[in-house]
């Protein structure tokens, strides 16, 4: 048995799950065994949507694992790395006994997932340096230890803290916790950073999981396509544990059209973009004298914290702009995270904010 089975719940481990019609591996014509309609609906111009979908649409799992640099057998396609996080938490906790630690402020679904599981949570702060905040790894592994994390989520880059976390350190982690833990690298803005993923550690780490999505760079978040990267036969478990038919066909579709050659490309300029105007406007925002400090971000947004964040949410709510505010998150009392937009919108950001007086 591999490792990493080892830390499926028990209790799943000889678990089936659904057998649907279209799991069945059989040749036909005519295929009357699951009940859907002999005629297309009319709506449905192409007419790809009156049979159920393929469960792991084969096309595009060989797609992605291209692009991710791994094979078919070790990633699972979901309804956005949302859904791979739920299904790890559902696959790998028992509830009320197991832990999951993350790292505020952080990504929220994590702790959902936690709760809608009834497995305890262990938080581990980030910490606030001169680089940004970063994650504090021993404590990381100590908490885990003690706590019987049986899942630690790594958010790299993290949201909405910025910075990705170095390959060595995720390695550490791993390696302390083999055995009593998955490691699971969520890498959504992992577009926007230099560090290679962490997939590349899979070969000598069973206890890493990682996450992708075609939400952020690939600008496909309607289309609800994300993926968790792991030891195959953990994918064949969480394949188990999830709904017959998660990928509807136009979403697979769009995915493959959104992953072309020419549709890379043009992906590859903007993220070169965003980048390019998030060091221009991280710049920019530094010398407002409303704005206390400006992350360094991997991502693409900046982490902002303000002399006066009411304010500054307030004014850019009236030139209609939106901004997520942190106020609420562990640390971030006075932050609001910017998502970077296109030129003109990161200058009417700039423009508004430098209205900001600075501190009385
Ligand atoms: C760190 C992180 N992980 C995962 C997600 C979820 O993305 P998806 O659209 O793939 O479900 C988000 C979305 O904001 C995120 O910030």
């Amino acid at each position: 048995m591999s490792g990493v089975l080892d830390l499926v719940r028990e209790d799943l481990r000889g678990f089936a799950g659904y057998a649907s019609a279209r799991s069945a591996k059989i040749e036909g014509e005519v295929w009357l065994n699951a009940n859907e309609s002999a005629w297309a609906n009319p709506g449905d111009a192409a007419a790809t949507c009156r049979r159920y979908p393929e469960p792991q649409p084969q096309a595009l799992r060989e797609r992605l694992a291209q692009l991710y640099g791994c094979t078919s057998g070790q990633l699972l396609i979901g309804r956005g790395s949302d859904e791979a996080i739920d299904l790890l938490v559902r696959a790998l906790c028992v509830p009320g006994r197991d832990a999951v630690l993350y790292t505020p402020p952080v990504f929220g679904m994590y702790a959902v997932s936690a709760r809608l599981q009834n497995a305890a949570t262990l938080e581990v702060p980030l910490r606030d340096e001169e680089a940004g905040l970063v994650p504090d790894i021993e404590a990381i592994i100590a908490t885990a230890r003690q706590g019987n994390a049986r899942l630690v989520f790594l958010c790299s880059p993290s949201n909405p803290g910025g910075l990705g976390i170095p390959l060595a350190q995720v390695e550490q982690v791993a390696t302390a916790l083999r055995g009593q833990a998955l490691v699971v690298v969520d890498e959504a803005y992992a577009e926007f950073a230099d560090e290679p993923s962490a997939v590349s550690l899979l070969p000598r780490h069973d206890n890493i999981a990682v996450l992708r999505t075609l939400s952020k760079a690939h600008a496909l978040a309607a289309a609800r396509i994300g993926c968790v990267i792991a030891d195959a036969a953990l994918i064949a478990v969480l394949r188990r544990c999830q709904a017959p038919y998660p990928i509807p066909s136009p979403c697979s579709a769009l995915a493959m059209d959104g992953l072309d050659e020419a549709a890379l490309a043009r992906t590859r300029e903007r993220v070169a973009l965003v980048r390019a105007e998030r060091e221009r406007l991280r710049a920019a925002l530094a010398e407002l004298p409303g704005v206390r400090r400006v992350y360094a971000s991997d991502a693409n947004f900046l982490l902002v914290r303000f002399v006066d964040a009411e304010t500054a949410f307030q004014r850019l709510l009236a030139a209609g702009v939106v901004v997520r505010d942190q106020r609420a998150a562990a640390q971030l009392h006075d932050a609001l995270r910017i998502t970077l937009g296109t030129p003109e919108q990161n200058a009417r950001v700039l423009g508004v904010l430098a209205t900001l007086e600075p501190a009385a």
